[in-house]
């Protein structure tokens, strides 16, 4: 299926403008396109001026929640005697999020003078960029470009005659999607196990080292030296209102040609599938995720709801970070429940009760349900504990968790039903039994 001229315009390649250009990834090709022009005219500006510059764009984070990023960075305390940091998060663990490592690989510098300008206009002079564990590719094409960008003078002391002096560190994690949360990087990044802290106070006032700190998603970071070139109104002239820019879609699943499509925010889930090709053949969607398993799965319904923060929550669910994830009428949505939820569960820190138990438990209750031992009282138990769950757990993870449970019973309780009241041949045989302790406990909690 070849897009229409409609869909096509759609496209609005700021980020990936470099994406197809061989080598981009080396800094003479990234300077002989624009590169590193941002920076000059960044470090001619005040600091202050560049963060009334990104609050003007209407700049939002682009790791799940949203936040300004102006706003962000307006909260970190000046003159306060005490080191800054800027620490990127690169550590993309959402189930179907792929659009930073794609940014990492092939344009690592136009992160790397993202974190210059950001590093400048908070007063930091050490930024971390922490790559998730299991990247080594990404890492080790990031630190090929902090060295690149350090021997011609954009990284170290005197940064282009300017005084301003900045380090970059790659930090590689291990591996946690826990770790992807802003505190618990925080605490990783310090040598720490992994675990989100209680906040506040906030990582803008006590980030790292008990020192203000930003935390900024790669893609974010990223957009900075296109808003220093072209300004806050042409970058208003994208997406929305409210939700204005460009943003990396990562399209997956059952459509012909998945894969990274970046348009202005709003554009619609049929735009989307239309631009990546179309449905593959024998496939009618039945449900898809805005952006990640996190965020509460849509269904063909939705086909036309802008995907930008507004409409998304407007229509119950959230823009996350943007990774689409196409289902079709082949795929069991109880099925994609419960492996979300297995993920969740073997990904939970284990800090707080209603996420280590509420996981452990959800999946339990699903695979008994998918082996067509459920009750109907089953529904009501992963209702329940979703309800534990959200809004109830130490950290964002939690409410995370029960996304793709309540989601899918909203929009496929006869699904469900049909696995209780078997119309539906179980996808497993018996679930595995109890494990000896489980039962101990059990009969503890009883008495
Ligand atoms: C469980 C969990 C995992 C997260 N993983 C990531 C991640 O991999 N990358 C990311 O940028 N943000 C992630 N976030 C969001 C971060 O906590 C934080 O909001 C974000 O890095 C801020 O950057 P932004 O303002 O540029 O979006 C995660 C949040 C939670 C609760
Ligand atoms: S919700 Fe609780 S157990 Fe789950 S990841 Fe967050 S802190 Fe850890």
């Amino acid at each position: 299926m070849t897009p229409s001229e409609g869909a096509l315009a759609r496209l609005t390649p700021v980020l990936t403008k470099r994406w197809l250009s061989p080598d981009a990834w080396r800094r003479e090709v990234y300077e002989q396109l624009d590169g590193y022009t941002a920076l000059r005219k960044a470090l001619a500006a005040h600091p202050d001026d560049l963060i009334a510059l990104v609050k003007d764009s209407g700049l939002r984070g682009r790791g799940g929640a949203g936040f300004p990023t102006g706003l962000k960075w307006g909260f970190i305390p000046q003159a306060d005697g005490k080191p800054h940091y800027l620490v990127v998060n690169a550590d993309e663990g959402e189930p179907g999020t792929c659009k930073d490592l794609p940014l990492m690989m092939v344009d690592p510098h136009s992160l790397i003078e993202g974190a210059i300008i950001t590093s400048y206009a908070i007063r930091a002079n050490l930024a971390f960029i922490y790559v998730r564990g299991e990247a080594v590719h990404a890492a080790r094409r990031l630190q090929h470009a902090v060295a690149e960008a350090r021997a011609a003078g954009y990284l170290g002391t005197d940064i282009l005659g300017s005084g301003f002096e900045l380090e970059v560190v790659i930090h590689c994690g291990a591996g946690a999607y826990i770790c992807g949360e802003e505190t618990a990087l925080l605490d990783s990044l310090e040598g720490f196990r992994g675990q989100p802290r209680l906040r506040p106070p906030f990582p803008a006032t006590h980030g790292l080292y008990a020192c203000p700190t930003v935390v900024n998603n790669v893609e974010t970071i990223a957009t900075v030296p296109y808003i220093v070139l072209g300004g806050a109104q042409w970058f208003r002239g994208m997406g929305t209102e409210k939700s204005p820019g460009p943003k990396i879609y990562s399209v997956s699943g059952r459509v012909n040609d998945p894969g990274q499509y970046e348009c202005g925010l709003g554009v619609t889930l049929r735009e989307l599938i239309e631009l990546a090709g179309g449905m593959q053949d024998g496939h009618e969607l039945s449900f898809w995720t805005p952006g990640g398993s996190s965020t509460p799965m849509l269904t063909a319904e939705h086909l036309d709801v802008p995907l930008d923060f507004e409409a998304m929550a407007a229509a119950g669910t959230m823009l996350g970070t943007t990774a689409v994830q196409v289902f079709s009428d082949q795929d069991c949505p109880v099925y994609a429940a419960y492996r979300w939820i297995e993920f969740y569960h073997h990904e939970s820190c284990g800090k707080c009760t209603p996420c280590r138990e509420g996981n452990f438990w959800m999946k339990q209750v699903l695979r008994r349900i998918l082996s067509g031992e459920g009750t109907h009282a089953d529904l009501d138990t992963l209702l329940d504990s979703c309800e534990n769950l959200l809004g109830r757990s130490f950290c964002a993870f939690g409410d995370g968790a029960a996304s793709p449970v309540q989601s899918s019973i909203k929009y496929f309780r006869q699904t469900y039903l049909d696995y209780v009241e078997g119309r539906r041949p179980p996808l497993f045989g018996s679930p595995p039994p109890r494990p000896a302790w489980a039962a101990t406990e059990l009969a503890g909690a009883a008495r």
